[in-house]
């Protein structure tokens, strides 16, 4: 067993690796190194606490292995079966696993407060704890059940419409001040110590949030479900700060402060690469006002063309912008597309990548691929950094992506993306289209982008199409 100082000085040591691996995380060429400031910070973190004086009985280490070791099979198996373009919905599943343990730990310390043994708590510190019991509670409830709405929208096991219920923003309103009530009912029973009542009055308090929870998820639509699993990310942290509070745990209010602050700042980045407010996600409600908008249903002709037509105009070709999205990481077209890229730019053609913030189904997504297939960083380029260089292209390469490139986020305002900033690959002298059909994106809208006089469809799986380029290079 480890003295009190050495757990705290080996806690302060991992809250600094886990700040030195957010920093690191913030760019690709440190990323690797970011995880691994992660991983030991959270193994250092472990240690301090499974050796620490709270685990100095047989029991209590056989409780800890009891509960760990199952979760940590079941963790590396799930995380070893799981595609890249399902982590969204893991993600969202482990936020949910948060919340119910905030909400565990609310009951738990309520009924057994932390403060050592012995320790009589003062008047003040009573209150401090039921104030820190509910909130912890009501945070941890509405991340559950939001991160399980959410993981079901985004598995397609509930629809990913918007559920817009008449009055719903009075609703919530409503379910708010309910919960305020609830909170000051439990507040008064657990300082007269009737325990039963105090209990009857957290357990409204936890249903109440929960819906809190469920409506606020299941009022966004598909479209927004991004800045969604982001700000859920940043409740769990908020839900996990809560839990450090009600157990006494510094580097657990450090790591959940850590969390929430960096998903609030994911969300807000996010917000401002799709024109969504931050405040209208924060109260999840928004793009939704009129009841979900349909977008204009879109019809007309389109062009084809084939992989060695494509291959023979990007050989003609100054300066080609690709443009990945998700059907690109389905494919796992990613290694022959750097193939692609490299013999263009070895024959003298200006390649850049065009990566649109929410390109995808996860922050970051298409960088990952793209640096895991050695695609150079230097050709990499944000959304806002490249969107005026369409015009003087030759070829667009749009791999697998829809939504991103749909004129109708900037042409039709009933359009569920109405506003969100998207890439104007259109500018272009020509835009190749590689998809599998002309079926819609992750939005469920038609996109004008396939009819355009400028506009090619390459038909066919992106890895399978990518490799005839490649071969007629
Ligand atoms: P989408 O709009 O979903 O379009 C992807 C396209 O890829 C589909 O239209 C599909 O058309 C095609 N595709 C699928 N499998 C393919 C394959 N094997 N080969 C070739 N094409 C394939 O993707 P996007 O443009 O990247 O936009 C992202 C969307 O996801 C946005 O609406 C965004 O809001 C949402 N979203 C993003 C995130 C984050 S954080 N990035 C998270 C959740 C949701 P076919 O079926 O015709 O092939």
């Amino acid at each position: 067993m480890i003295s009190t100082n050495f757990q705290t000085v080996a806690y302060v040591v991992a809250a600094a690796l886990f700040i030195l691996s957010l920093s690191g995380l913030s760019n690709p060429e440190t990323a690797r190194r970011g995880n691994m400031f992660g991983i030991v910070g959270m193994v250092l973190a472990l240690l301090a606490t499974a050796l620490g004086e709270t685990f100095d009985t047989v029991g209590a280490w056989v409780l800890l292995l009891a509960a760990v070791a199952p979760a940590c099979v079941i963790g590396v198996v799930v995380a070893k079966r799981v595609k890249m373009t399902e982590m969204p919905q893991l993600v969202a599943l482990l936020h949910s696993f948060v919340g119910a343990a905030a909400v565990l730990v609310g009951f738990s310390t309520y009924l057994h407060p932390t403060g050592g043994e012995g320790h009589v708590l003062t008047h003040a510190e009573e209150l401090i704890h039921i104030i820190e019991v509910y909130v912890g509670v009501g945070i941890g409830s509405i991340t559950f059940t939001g991160s399980v709405i959410a993981c079901g929208k985004l598995h397609g096991k509930i629809s990913g419409a918007p559920l817009t219920l008449p009055g719903r923003h009075m609703l919530n309103l409503v379910l708010v001040i309910l919960t305020v009530v609830c909170g000051v009912l439990f507040a008064r029973a657990a300082g007269a110590d009737n325990i039963s009542g105090a209990l009857v009055w957290l357990g409204l308090g936890t249903v109440l949030t929960g819906i809190i929870g469920l409506h606020l998820v299941a009022a966004i639509g598909g479209a927004d479900m991004p800045v969604v699993v982001s700000m859920l990310n940043s409740y769990s942290g908020w839900a996990a700060s809560a839990a450090g509070f009600m157990l006494s745990n510094d580097l657990l209010i450090i790591t959940g402060a850590l969390v929430g602050s960096s998903g609030a700042i994911l969300s807000y980045i996010m917000c401002k690469g799709m024109n969504r407010s931050f405040i209208s996600v924060i109260l999840g409600g928004f793009g939704t006002a009129d009841g979900g908008g349909g977008g204009v249903v879109v019809e007309g002709d389109h062009r084809e063309i084939s992989a060695v037509d494509t291959a023979a105009r990007l050989k003609q070709a100054k300066k080609v912008i690709i443009v990945p999205g998700y059907g690109m990481a389905v494919a796992q077209a990613q290694h022959a597309l750097a193939d692609v890229t490299k013999k263009l730019r070895d024959s003298g053609v200006k390649v850049s990548f065009a990566i649109h913030p929410v390109a995808g189904r996860l922050p970051g997504h298409m960088n990952v691929l793209l640096a895991e297939a050695h695609v150079p960083y230097d050709i990499v380029h944000e959304m806002e950094d490249i969107n005026d260089e369409f015009p003087e292209t030759d070829v667009v390469l749009v791999i697998g992506a829809n939504d991103i490139v749909n004129p109708a986020a900037l042409d039709d305002p009933t359009s569920p993306i109405a506003g969100m900033p998207v890439l104007h690959v259109w500018e272009s002298k020509l835009v190749v289209v590689m998809k599998r059909s002309m079926a819609s994106g992750y939005a469920g809208i038609g996109n004008p982008l396939f009819f355009k006089e400028n506009t090619s469809m390459l038909f066919g799986d992106a890895k399978k199409v990518v490799e005839d380029i490649r071969a007629a290079l």
